[in-house]
This record gives C-alpha cells, structure tokens and sequence, in this order.
C-alpha cells in the first residue's frame, strides 16, 4: 500500500522500481499494489497514470508483457490522511484484496508523503489495527526521511513510531544505500583479504567522501530551504557512506549484526565543540554561475519558495574524526552540495606515502600517494592509483590507475535505486535501512553544529558561484593541512 500514490516520488521512482522487479520476475504472483491518494479516482485510472508514470520514468518502453501481468494487480483507494474513517475504509479494501488470497498474507506500507503527514498514518495505521501482526502475518512500514530535524524531534518521531510498531517493522530507507556500489562496499572491504590489512591509521592518511550534484533544488525550495544541505544530504547519506567505509568487519551479514557495526562508527565521531565547528565545518550557498557557458543559473535565493534572506547552506563541508582504535587521528573530510561543477559522488581513501625515500637522489621530488577510489556514481567502478617508472633513461615516477568500471564487467539493468531496497522490505530484510539508534547517533554528531546555527544562523556560510567547485573556505580547510580535495571540475 502506497501512501501519497500520485506523487512525485511514486511517479519517479517507486512505481518504475515495481516494474522493473516484475520484469526480473522478483515478486510475487499474489502480489497486489493498493495506491492511497487524496484524490478520488478509479482503479482504471489509476493503472493509466501508473502505466504513464512507468513509461516516463523507467527507462525505455514499457514490456507488454510485464505489463499486462502487473496492471491488473494495480488498485486505487481514496483516503483523507488525516481522518481517521479513511483508515477504516482502507482497512475494508485491504480486507477485501487479502480475502481472495490463500494463507497469511504480508503487508508493506510506504509512506511517500511529506513529512508532515507521518504522524497521523502512523497513529491511524495503529489505531485502526492495520499493522497488527496477528496469526503470523507480517505488517510492515517504510518511512522516507526526514528522520527528524535534529536530535530532540528525531527522538519523537522514534517515540511516535514506536507507540504503533515494533522497531523490527519500522523500515527507514535511504536510497544510497540501494546503490549497487554502496553495497559494494561491503563486498569489496569483506569479501576481499588484500585491503582489510590496510584499511587503519598505519597506512591510511585520510578519506574523502564526495557527494556533488550540478542540479539545484528543482522545484523543492520550500522543503530544501527547512532543511539544508546538514539535514538533506549529511545526517543520512553521507553518514551511511561513512560508516560502511569505517566500520568493523560484521560478525555475520545478518541484519542487526551489519548496522550493529554501522551505529558503533557514528558512535565514534568526535563530537566537536563551539571552536571545532567554527574551525572544521564550511557551508556554502551558491549565487549565480554557468555551467559550460550554458545559461546561468539563478542564484539560490532567488530559487521559488526560498526567502531572499536565506542563511540555509547549499554546501557543507567538514572534517571529522572516528575516534576507535582503527582511526584515531585519520581525518574523514566529507563534502557535498548543489550546483558543483560536476556529478559525482565517491569515497577516496588516500594512503600515507612510503616511509623511506629511496628516490631521493634521482629526478624524482616528490611521490603522488596512492589513491583508492570508489566511484559510486556516475561510471560507478574502482580505482587504484600508484606510482609508476614513466620509460628512459632518467629515474621518472607517474601517477597511473588500474581501473574497474562496473560497466565493462556487469551488464546493467535499469534500475531506479529503489528496487533492492523494496525487495528487502518485501523479504523482511532490514540490513540496508535506518535503525532508531542510527539516526539518533548521526543527528548527535551534526547537533553542535546546529547549536551554533541556532544561535547565529549566518555562521560558516560561504557564497560560491553555482556549477563551480564550492567556496574557498573548503579547500582552505584541506589545504592548510597540506591535502587537497579530489577535483572536482571538468577536464
Ligand atoms: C535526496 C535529497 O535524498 O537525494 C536530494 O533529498 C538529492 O536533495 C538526492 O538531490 C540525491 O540523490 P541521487 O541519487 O541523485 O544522488
């Protein structure tokens, strides 16, 4: 059952991933999609928009057959969200769907409405008994985020959802990590036994993980302008990278025991102080700037729905520190914003050059260190960079790559991001989702930084020109440290 059925994010995403699922064959024939709407409308008209929405959005023409098999399993129910007889209704029509099914049958909510719409399904969904698990049937609820908005209101919603559901049937998604290569992660670091050796403070000098976007707020001022880039991209995305980069090796990749290992890393960030936020942590706004010589794109405080006055960052940069055994002292340098030079996300583990300078007495003035990079988007892949003889006579060194891309290997199915993770929530595995505890600890390392914004909401903001690299300030914060950013910009 789908809640905020004709919006965008069932359009673009939700009802794509569906499809593809059920061109690879990977759902069930007794399988039905109930979409919840505001709106009254028929089942027909319903399954037209799907079929429209699947067109538009999945990525090349729409299987017939496919089709034909998942348009009939496509219904529409009509619901005011706020009123509690809509639920009873919804209850009928659920009881009405499962009544021609043989056995227990499953139930997968998914609540793709705006925020502020969460609390009353929830208590509804709870009140009206629609996600009581009685005879072993499971009852299931996929939240999208904004998990909160800092630390206090994250520990509500938990309260809140945990006044109706056990946290076994809570699903927090973020679609990082429905990524292939995110997942790949944990294939590459635990599947492997060359990098593990290496992956601590010995050898490691830092890390940087980048998640740069040339596209602006798109039409979602009103939302983007609330949250920032901290609240949208950092507490969750960003967070997840960095805790599948640091974490421990799992015990065994049963659910609990993988973010078991994710929440000990956010566990231990340092949480900074006043001085060490002003000092570690660069935001951004972008103003006006072109792309390529294109049109240029209109500053952010003249986006729609955002306040001309705006102190919201479109940019946030920052270093951080995991304080365990494997990485005292290694700074993570974390980045991301809207309207960069260039798309692309990557988490690059650069490590300390060679201790002994046996080069020293030939041409060679300095090593490049080695690089490892995992491209999560686009070109998802893996790089290694080292050093190399450039061929002559002269003792020469060049920086050169031995180079996976995903493409070259594996051919690729089309896929929205969402697909693993509604099969997950399908199978009843919740290893890729949030955990209350996970949220809570990402909301505590960004909440210093909040402080200082709620007493001066000005500060750390820098301007930088739309579709450039982001502001100074974020490359001073590596450069005087004698480390530099990844490039981001073309060429
Ligand atoms: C969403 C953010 O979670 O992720 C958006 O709300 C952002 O602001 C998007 O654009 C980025 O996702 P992707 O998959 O395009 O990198």
């Amino acid at each position: 059952m789908i809640f905020g059925a004709t919006g965008d994010l069932a359009m673009r995403k939700l009802l794509p991933a569906l499809y593809h699922l059920a061109t690879r064959g990977a759902l069930s024939p007794a399988m039905t999609i109930v979409g919840v709407g505001r709106r009254p409308m028929s089942d027909e008209a319903y399954r037209d928009k799907v079929q429209a929405d699947i067109a538009a959005f999945a990525g090349g023409d729409v299987e017939p057959g496919t089709w034909a098999w998942l348009a009939p399993r496509v219904r529409f129910a009509h619901a005011t969200l706020a009123d509690s007889e809509s639920y009873a209704s919804l209850a009928r029509r659920l009881d009405e769907v499962e009544g021609t099914q043989a056995g227990q049958v499953g139930r997968l909510f998914y609540l793709a409405t705006p925020p502020s719409a969460m609390p009353d399904i929830v208590r509804h969904l709870g009140e009206h008994g629609l996600v009581r698990e009685t005879g072993g049937a499971w009852r299931r609820v996929i939240v999208e985020k904004p998990f909160g908005y800092d630390s206090e209101s994250a520990h509500a919603l938990t309260l809140l959802l945990r006044a109706h559901l056990a946290e076994r049937q809570i699903y927090r998604i973020d679609h990082y990590l429905g990524k292939e290569t995110v997942q790949n992660l944990m294939a590459f670091r635990f599947a492997n036994g060359i990098f593990e050796p290496i992956w601590n403070r010995r050898y490691v000098d830092h890390v940087q993980i980048t998640v740069a976007e040339t596209v602006g707020v798109e039409g979602r001022g009103g939302y983007y302008d609330g949250a920032g880039a901290l609240r949208d991209m950092v507490q969750n995305h960003l967070f997840q990278l960095l805790a599948l980069t640091a974490m421990e090796p799992p015990i065994s990749f049963e659910a609990d025991a993988v973010r078991d290992e994710r929440v000990k890393v956010l566990h231990a960030v340092h949480l900074c102080d006043a001085d060490e936020v002003r000092r570690r942590v660069v935001r951004g706004q972008y103003v006006e700037g072109a792309l390529d010589g294109g049109a240029p794109a209109i500053p952010y405080r003249q986006e729609a729905d955002v306040p001309v006055a705006s102190t919201t960052e479109t940019f946030v940069a920052m270093k951080l520190f995991v304080e365990n055994w494997r990485w005292a002292d290694v700074p993570f340098y974390l980045r991301s914003g809207k309207r960069l030079a260039r798309r692309m996300s990557e988490i690059a583990v650069q490590f300390k050059c060679p201790p002994f300078r046996l080069f020293e007495d030939t041409a060679v003035a300095s090593f490049e260190p080695n690089v490892l990079v995992i491209r999560i988007q686009p070109d998802e892949g893996i790089a290694l960079r080292f050093q190399a003889k450039v061929p002559g006579a002269e003792v020469t060194l060049g920086g050169v790559e031995m180079d996976f891309a995903y493409a070259d290997h594996f051919a690729a199915a089309p896929a929205t991001g969402y697909e693993s993770l509604l099969y997950d929530a399908m199978c009843g595995d919740p290893t890729l989702f949030h955990r209350a505890d996970m949220v809570e600890a990402g909301w505590q390392v960004v909440e210093p930084i909040l402080a200082l914004l709620r007493s001066d909401p000005g500060a750390l903001l820098h301007a930088y020109p739309a579709f450039s690299c982001g502001p100074e300030a974020a490359d001073t914060l590596l450069t005087r440290e004698g480390r530099a950013w990844r490039p981001l910009a073309r060429g």
